[in-house]
């Protein structure tokens, strides 16, 4: 259905709210978090230290940068109740993005006023959420496989942690970095569809907890965080690079879309990918399982992005940060439908911000809608 004129269909370049956290320059293909281009930080500050920078407005100095590590990492455990309910989500077989919104709704059962907003309140929520969304997903990893959770440690960061609470092994430095970068590369990203939605929750003076559970919801669409396992899914399916271009032209001729390209802002390049292409091609270099994977992308990559061009000129469809966010995250060993709650985990600090911000400015967000239904019946 077409929309008349006037109407922003889907709010497509519509300016909903004002934000110092980031900005995502479509045209150029740059990415702008708290002041600094993503280039800039990923790989050199600690995701711990980003969600500081957003949080705050600042990178903090070392010992706040201790001080705030130490405070998350002092919240990872799980009251009972939110590992029962993960428990149960396990047993009942939903994917790990739905354990993690149901297991965060019943965090707000941890804070003792989980309807205060004011900054103070807001802040500790936020390191309540991020300390124990991997936790969430760890645990629900661990009843998946039938075995029991692994309680955190304290003396990890919040990526090396993750993932040592999936196996009992300390993780090789080199994948914990890896997962610490890709959770900075995903940290904020101006207007997308789980912070808009985070914040008119928000924009209500409803809480941080109720604003992060709406958001997972929106996060969890494959038209936002949900692309990653399918990327993946595509590339095994593909298996080697002469089989890519007869493989895209099928998908398009059936009307389907290749997941991990076009955006609905960037017109080139996502910066993001590149800054995941990069942590994947050293990861390819630790192991030569993840080298043939890349391999394959990089020729996969080509062809998709040359079969586009062809079959829908001008739409400018290039790679978005899903397609290497497979590569980056199957390498730590995830299965694919954990790929979009890692992405929870790392998005839940840029959520939070905006929670923040928001209740700032206390300014209810209320669109219009256009009425197309009929008028005037009677019963
Ligand atoms: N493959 C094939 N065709 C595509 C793709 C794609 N990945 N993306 C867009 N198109 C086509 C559409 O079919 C449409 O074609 P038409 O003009 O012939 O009708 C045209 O490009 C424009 O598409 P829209 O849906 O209007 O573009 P929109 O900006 O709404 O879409 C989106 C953005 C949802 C990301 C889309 O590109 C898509 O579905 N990509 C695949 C899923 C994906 O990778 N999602 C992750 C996004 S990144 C993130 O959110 C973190």
């Amino acid at each position: 259905m077409s929309a008349s004129p006037g109407t922003a269909r889907g709010l497509d370049g519509v300016v909903a709210a004002q934000t110092r956290l980031s900005h995502v320059d479509g045209q150029n293909g740059v990415l702008i978090i708290g002041g600094y281009e993503l280039e800039q930080i990923a790989g050199r500050i600690t995701f711990e230290q980003a969600a500081h920078l957003l949080w705050t407005g600042r990178i903090p100095t070392a010992e706040e940068a201790a001080a705030l590590a130490a405070e998350i990492a002092a919240q990872r455990a799980l009251p009972a109740v939110t590992l029962q309910v993960v428990r149960e989500a396990a047993a009942k077989g939903a994917p790990p993005i739905d354990a993690l919104r149901l297991a965060c709704a019943s965090l707000s059962l941890d804070l003792a006023d989980p309807n205060a907003i004011t900054p103070a309140a807001d802040l500790a929520a936020a390191k309540m959420l991020v300390a124990r969304f991997p936790t969430i997903v760890a645990a629900h990893a661990r009843f998946k496989a039938g075995k029991e959770p692994i309680a955190p440690r304290a003396d990890l960061s919040l990526a090396a942690n993750f993932l040592y609470m999936l196996s009992g092994e300390e993780p090789d430095p080199i994948v914990a970095r890896a997962l610490d970068t890709y959770w900075v590369t995903v940290i904020d990203h101006g207007m997308n569809a789980s912070t808009f939605t985070g914040r008119v929750i928000a924009s209500t003076r409803s809480d941080m907890v109720s604003a992060l559970t709406g958001a997972i919801g929106a996060m969890k669409g494959p038209l936002h965080g949900g692309a990653p396992g399918p990327v993946l899914d595509m590339l095994l399916d593909i298996r080697t690079a002469e089989n890519a271009e007869p493989w895209v032209r099928a998908e398009l001729a059936a009307g389907r879309r290749i997941m991990g390209f076009g955006h609905r802002v960037y017109k080139v390049r996502d910066p993001r990918a590149a800054v995941l292409a990069k942590v994947a091609e050293e990861m390819g270099g630790a192991r030569m399982q993840d080298r043939a994977l890349f391999d394959l992308a990089r020729s996969v990559e080509k062809t998709v992005l040359r079969v586009l061009e062809e079959v829908k000129p001008g739409r400018n469809l290039q790679t978005n940060v899903e397609f290497y966010t497979a590569l980056v995250l199957q390498s730590l060993g995830l299965a694919p439908n954990t790929f979009v709650a890692l992405f929870a985990c790392g998005r839940a600090a840029g959520w939070a911000a905006h929670v923040i911000e928001q209740h700032a400015q206390d300014h209810l967000i209320r669109p219009q809608s256009e009425y197309v239904g009929p008028k005037g019946l009677t019963l």
